[in-house]
This record gives C-alpha cells, sequence and structure tokens, in this order.
C-alpha cells in the first residue's frame, strides 16, 4: 500500500454524476445470489476490493460467479449447494465479508479457516462468534474468539432470542442467516436500528421475515430463490460529495441514483440539521429500497450535535462529516458513537491526527469527537492509515487547504470507490 494521491486547493465543484454500487447491498447481492436456488444477475455491483473478497470466498466454496466491471452473475445451488473450501478463505480488509459469512458458515457441516488482513485481525469478532455458538456452531479464534483467523465447522442449530449490546447491522444478519437454517424461530434486538439491507434482500428473495420495531425474527428452514438485483449507489461514497459541496462556496452537485434507505440517510438529515440545501428528486423503490438522486448546493453551515439513534444510520460518514463540521458556524458535538472505534481504524484517533495535521482542532472523547468549526486549513502530509474512508474524508479536506496536500497510502480508496480520484477530478473547477 504505497500510492500516493495528491490534491490541490479548489474553488468550486459542480456537474452530475454517478457514485459506484452501495458496497452493503453488493456484499448481499453475492451472498445470498450463492445460496438461493437459480441465477442471479447483480447490475451496478461495487467492484471494489471488499466485494471482490466477498466472490472470491464463495468461488472457492464451489460456486459459479462471473463478475465483469459492474455486472456479476451468480449460479447459485440453495442454501446447502456451498462445498469445504480447501484453503483458508480471505476476507482481505472487509468486515462486512466475514461476519455475514460466519453466520453462513454456522449452518454448514464442514471445516472452514476465514482471515483477513492486518486491519480485520483487530477488529472485534465475539460479537458474531458468541451468539453463533449459543445457536450450536463450533467456531473458536485467538483470545478465546475474539480475532481472526477464525475456525469454523455448522451445523445443527438452534434458535436463539438474542438482545444485542450493539446496533450492528453486521452481526444482525450473522444471527439470522444462522437463524434461516436453525431449528425455531430466531430474532435478534438491537438497540438502535442498524441498516436494515439483509432483510429487505432476503424478503426480495422469497424469505419470509417478521419486524417489530427494534426486533427481527426468521423462522428455519426457509430457502432462498434467485431474482435479479439492481444495487443503487452508494451513500456513502456519495456523502464524500455532498461534504464537498457544502465546503466549497459556489458548488452545486447532482448525484444520480443513490439509495437513501432510511437507515442510511442520516447524513442528510445532518446536513439539513446544519442548515444545508439538500433535496431528493425522482424517487423510487428497486428491489424493495428507497433510491433518489440527490441535489445538493453550497450553504454555510453551522455546527450541530451527533448522538442517539442517528449514529448507526450515519456511522460510515462521521470521518467526513467531521471535515464538513471543521468549515461550519460553531462546534459540532459527536457522542454515542464508540463503534468509531473498531472499524477498519480507531476512527476517533486516525479522524483526530489526520484532520489535526491540516490545522484542524478535533477533540477527542471517549465515544465521540468535540469538532471546532471555522478553522482554516492548510495542505498536509496525510496518512489513510489503510481505512479507504479516512483517505477520501482527507481529500475532501484537501480541496479546501491552502496549498498541497498528499495522502499516502490512498491504495485503501480502492476498497470501496474505485475511480475516487478520477471523479473528484472531472467535477472540480
Ligand atoms: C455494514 C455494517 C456496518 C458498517 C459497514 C457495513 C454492513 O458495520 O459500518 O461499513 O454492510 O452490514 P457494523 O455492523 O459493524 O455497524
Amino acid at each position: 500500500m504505497t500510492e500516493q494521491l495528491t490534491i490541490n486547493k479548489v474553488t468550486t465543484i459542480s456537474g452530475e454524476v454517478v457514485v459506484p454500487g452501495d458496497k452493503s447491498i453488493s456484499h448481499r447481492a453475492v451472498m445470498f445470489g450463492a445460496l438461493a436456488e437459480g441465477t442471479t444477475s447483480i447490475t451496478g455491483f461495487l467492484p471494489g476490493a471488499d466485494c471482490l473478497s466477498t466472490i472470491n470466498c464463495f468461488q472457492r466454496m464451489g460456486i459459479q460467479i462471473e463478475q465483469n466491471e459492474d455486472k456479476v452473475t451468480v449460479i447459485g445451488k440453495g442454501w446447502f449447494g456451498l462445498e469445504e473450501p480447501d484453503q483458508k478463505l480471505d476476507v482481505g480488509n472487509s468486515g462486512t465479508t466475514i461476519r455475514l459469512m460466519s453466520g453462513i458458515l454456522a449452518t454448514q457441516p464442514f471445516h472452514c479457516v476465514i482471515e483477513g488482513d492486518e486491519s480485520i485481525a483487530k477488529r472485534p469478532m465475539r460479537r458474531v462468534v458468541g451468539p453463533l455458538k449459543e445457536m450450536g456452531a463450533r467456531i473458536d479464534g485467538r483470545k478465546s474468539g475474539e480475532f481472526t483467523p477464525l475456525a469454523i465447522r455448522g451445523g445443527d442449530l438452534i434458535g436463539i432470542n438474542y438482545v444485542s449490546p450493539v446496533a450492528s447491522a453486521q452481526v444482525k444478519s450473522a444471527i439470522l442467516l444462522a437463524g434461516l437454517q436453525a431449528n425455531g424461530t430466531t430474532s435478534v434486538e438491537e438497540p438502535s436500528i442498524s441498516r436494515d439491507h439483509t432483510e429487505r434482500m432476503l424478503q426480495a428473495f422469497g424469505v419470509e421475515i417478521k419486524r417489530e420495531g427494534k426486533k427481527v425474527t426468521v423462522t428455519g428452514g426457509q430457502r432462498l430463490t434467485a431474482t435479479d438485483i439492481s444495487v443503487p449507489g452508494d451513500i456513502s461514497s456519495a456523502a464524500f460529495l455532498i461534504a464537498a459541496v457544502m465546503i466549497l462556496p459556489g458548488s452545486r452537485l447532482v448525484i444520480k441514483n443513490v439509495g437513501i434507505n432510511p437507515t442510511r440517510t442520516g447524513i442528510i438529515d445532518v446536513v439539513k440539521a446544519m442548515g444545508g440545501i439538500i433535496e431528493l428528486r425522482n424517487e423510487r423503490i428497486v428491489n424493495e429500497e428507497p433510491v433518489a438522486d440527490i441535489y445538493v448546493e453550497y450553504t454555510a453551515l453551522k455546527g450541530t450535535v451527533l448522538e442517539g439513534d442517528l449514529i448507526p444510520r450515519l456511522i460510515d460518514e462521521i470521518p467526513v462529516i467531521a471535515v464538513m463540521a471543521s468549515q461550519a458556524e460553531g462546534q459540532t458535538i459527536i457522542r454515542d458513537a464508540k463503534e468509531l472505534r473498531v472499524k477498519e481504524t480507531d476512527r476517533i484517533a486516525t479522524v483526530v491526527n489526520q484532520l489535526g495535521k491540516f490545522g484542524a482542532k478535533v477533540i477527542p472523547t471517549d465515544d465521540g469527537m468535540i469538532i471546532e468549526g471555522n478553522q482554516r486549513l492548510h495542505g498536509a502530509e496525510i496518512d489513510s492509515m489503510g481505512d479507504h474512508r479516512i483517505g477520501m474524508a482527507m481529500a475532501i479536506a484537501g480541496l479546501i487547504a491552502e496549498g498541497q496536500t498528499v495522502i499516502n497510502q490512498a491504495d485503501a480508496i480502492r476498497v470501496s470507490f474505485p475511480g475516487f480520484a478520477e471523479l473528484l477530478h472531472s467535477i472540480c473547477k
């Protein structure tokens, strides 16, 4: 990981763009396609490193998958059509791959070892390993199952009612997927609702799911039937462009075909709360998922408070929200976001360190940060620390910093936004 990205100060951005496919939806389309009976055609797939890891893992379990840019065909062999892999499965940098796949592997009667890169090796796995073991799966990993590599032998599961201490779609999805082949019913209740792409897409694949408030229930023994999936643009990728518009006076942008699932639109609510102009146009539903074009126009912003149920709805956008907040009038306070500490990096620490290099004042707290507004930024030498969203958030800060900014380890950006630098270049004036 040695690539560098150089960013110069610009005056404004404008145009009409399309962002790459939604990462969460792309992963699930491949996984559910592999487990379904029949052929699933996916369009708008995100050909980022994370989703390619998912394809690779399922190919190693004997599933035929063809991928050409954003088009993917998955020839499903039914839930028990997966084969024991003859090598370890490598998830690369992808937390979604390892956690959701653990739920699927917990139902399979074969042995398998999963691992990923250095960042994955530091991320907590007991949050999925614990409940899956409770259901009857045999799983082990370093530090009593907290860390990778994970060794799994599944099968013969019994349903559980799990009350999750964290709002995590990866945890919820892993348990629900295991529950689809467990005896009886399985439910997951979370403290705040996390993204619900699993629930929506399982329904598109013909699965029955019951949702009541913060609790989701499935009954075991269900089959998935192949369906075609059209993946909308990723709002988490669009967020970088929305923030860029909001810090560059005179900017405006239309971002076409973006997923606006309410469990993901916290960024829109925050821009509005800060006084920004942002509109949804041409709203529609595709494969149970709401989609729209987003129009955004520069407005001077004011600081705000981000907390509570809003946090899971914008958890991945916090690094770039911090950049936006550094240009607002007054302070922005983020709390209840301890989950940031266990993302691809400790994103409280990496935002404070890297944004600090531009001269911004960001104070870390145990479960969030306080960002001072009205900051003048100067060009800096930044390190993505191998975290795609840190790399991109800092590139956006570079657009308003005096002088030049260099992002080291910029290759990380390919994890979720291939073509980021080119797209940014095409709209900068
Ligand atoms: C994801 C869930 C979130 C998010 C991640 C993708 C998913 O993680 O941060 O980028 O696709 O389910 P958590 O489940 O750990 O909150």
